[in-house]
């Protein structure tokens, strides 16, 4: 009998990232992927815990699946990742017939863990220590790395990948359960760093994101050498093959000049940065312990457009923290409108048990409030990116042919020469188009010759592919 595997994954990159690696563990082991968890034989689910929704969502995935144990009582089904942290032996109290609860310090042992479940051990539960459980040493090697040798036919996509360059935050902004869940900020060895990268672009591998909760926090000092993010964009531009470098996500005030130097300098740096302000107005920073005011995060701007006057910088927000008075949500709205980001993403404040929002504050704006201030920013940002995106059009860019569109990809498009494919810029702006699909995993010229909010669409210059790709009529 095949193994069979189904994996649903929420949240954020680290967490795709996390789940191509249990993944790739797995297939090691002999399972296939299927498309439904009718078909598997063992379904996880590889979890977020930023918001209440995410893991609400979760526990109605798992009740559908009562039924299903039920019939089948061999099925493994396995909750991952940071709610298996947040909530360990609660899991299997909401949802008894869950075998697995396996928090993100301890990827490495899901084979083995499915393994004891099969052999009749009975449900396995492998967490981390709380922030509070110990030394902090003791607490961050309880949050072991899970970054084994990669295999490029494992990846989502050939032409690029994830790096994990640091686990964990030792930030603690008030509403966030990051911390608690992830364990304290830990860097990954450069020589590691290095090394998986050098071993991606001898795969083909073009574009590579670096990941971290504070990605510029990096730091990793050895012998008496201290890396830093600058640092390491330096040591992986240098590396044959790779052409984009990206890095998600930074923290407002660790932006500093040396990387946004190297940024600058280095042709492979795409000049987008994620750098969250959360609130335009300092009560809410200081509720939230951001650790800077709206001032520092405007100086911060300042920099960035002086030394890179082109930079796409997205940003997040959160509406409706506690306390937020109108005049509080008047100042984000400001922030967006002097802003100009590329993009944000927003978000209404969720009470996360745990946290210190939760335990000292009251969540008190109502969410008819909240769901009212969502809808006014994401209008306003809306506005600005079909502007900003309106500007392109008759501009060329270099794109990175990532696949096909999502459009091609759902009218089934997959045999035809010609197709809609997609890609990005050197902005991390989409950019949608017609061509062979030998072109994927290319650096490609497209012309803008229309835009939305979200996407640019284009030509590709003929000129700047070769002739080779275009006489090809399959
Ligand atoms: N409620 C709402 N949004 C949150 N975020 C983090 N914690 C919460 C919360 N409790 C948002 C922040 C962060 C993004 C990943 O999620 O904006 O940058
Ligand atoms: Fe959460 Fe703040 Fe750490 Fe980001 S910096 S992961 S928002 S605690």
């Amino acid at each position: 009998m095949p193994k069979t595997l189904y994996i649903e994954t929420v949240g954020c990159q680290m967490n795709m990232l996390d789940s191509e690696l249990v993944v790739a563990s797995l297939r090691r082991q002999g399972y296939e992927l299927v498309d439904s968890p009718k078909q598997a034989g063992t379904i996880l689910f590889n979890t977020c815990s930023v918001r209440e929704h995410a893991e609400e969502k979760i526990y109605s995935a798992l009740g559908r699946l009562k039924h299903a144990k039920r019939y089948n009582p061999d099925k493994v089904i396995g909750v991952l990742g940071c709610m298996a942290q947040n909530h360990q032996k609660t899991v299997f109290e909401r949802a008894p017939y869950v075998d697995l609860v396996v928090g993100p310090g301890q990827l490495h042992q899901v084979p083995q863990l499915i393994e004891e479940v099969r052999a009749g051990s009975g449900r396995q539960l492998e967490v981390s220590l709380e922030r509070q459980g110990g030394s902090r040493d003791k607490v961050a090697d309880s949050f072991e790395s899970f970054d084994p040798l990669r295999s490029p036919e494992m990846r989502p996509s050939p032409y690029q990948a994830f790096v994990r360059i640091q686990i964990g935050c030792d930030k603690f902004c008030t509403y966030c359960i990051v911390p608690k869940v992830r364990g304290p900020e830990q860097g990954r060895s450069p020589r590691e760093i290095i090394a998986e990268a050098e071993q991606l672009a001898n795969e083909g591998c073009r574009e590579i994101t670096l990941l971290g909760q504070t990605v510029n926090s990096y730091s990793y000092t050895d012998g008496g050498k201290t890396t830093r993010l600058s640092d390491l964009l330096y040591q992986l531009s240098d590396i044959d093959g790779l052409d984009r470098l990206k890095f998600v996500t930074s923290y407002p005030r660790d932006m500093t000049d040396d990387l946004l130097e190297a940024v600058r300098t280095l042709p492979k740096a795409s000049h987008y940065l994620h750098v969250p302000a959360q609130s335009g107005s300092d009560e809410i920073l200081t509720r939230m312990k951001r650790g800077y005011t709206v001032g520092e995060y405007r100086e911060m701007m300042a920099r960035i457009r002086q030394t890179i006057p082109d930079a796409a910088v997205t940003s997040d927000f959160i509406v409706g923290f506690c306390g937020e008075t109108d005049e509080d949500f008047q100042k984000t709205v400001d922030l967006v409108r002097e802003g100009r980001f590329k993009n944000s993403f927003i978000f209404k404040y969720s009470e996360r048990p745990g946290t210190k929002g939760a335990e000292r504050m009251a969540d008190d704006v109502p969410e008819a409030v909240k769901k009212q201030r969502n809808n006014e920013l994401l209008a306003i940002q809306n506005a600005i990116c079909e502007e900003d995106n309106e500007t392109r059009i008759g501009c060329q860019f270099e794109v990175l042919v990532e696949g096909l569109s999502k459009s091609a990809t759902k009218q089934g498009q997959d045999d035809a020469p010609q197709v809609q494919l997609t890609g990005r810029d050197n902005w991390d702006r989409i950019v949608v188009f017609q061509g062979n699909r030998r072109l994927i995993g290319r650096l490609v010229q497209v012309t803008i010759y229309d835009a939305n909010a979200h996407t640019l669409f284009g030509e590709v210059v003929t000129d700047h592919v070769g002739p080779e790709l275009y006489s090809l009529s399959s």
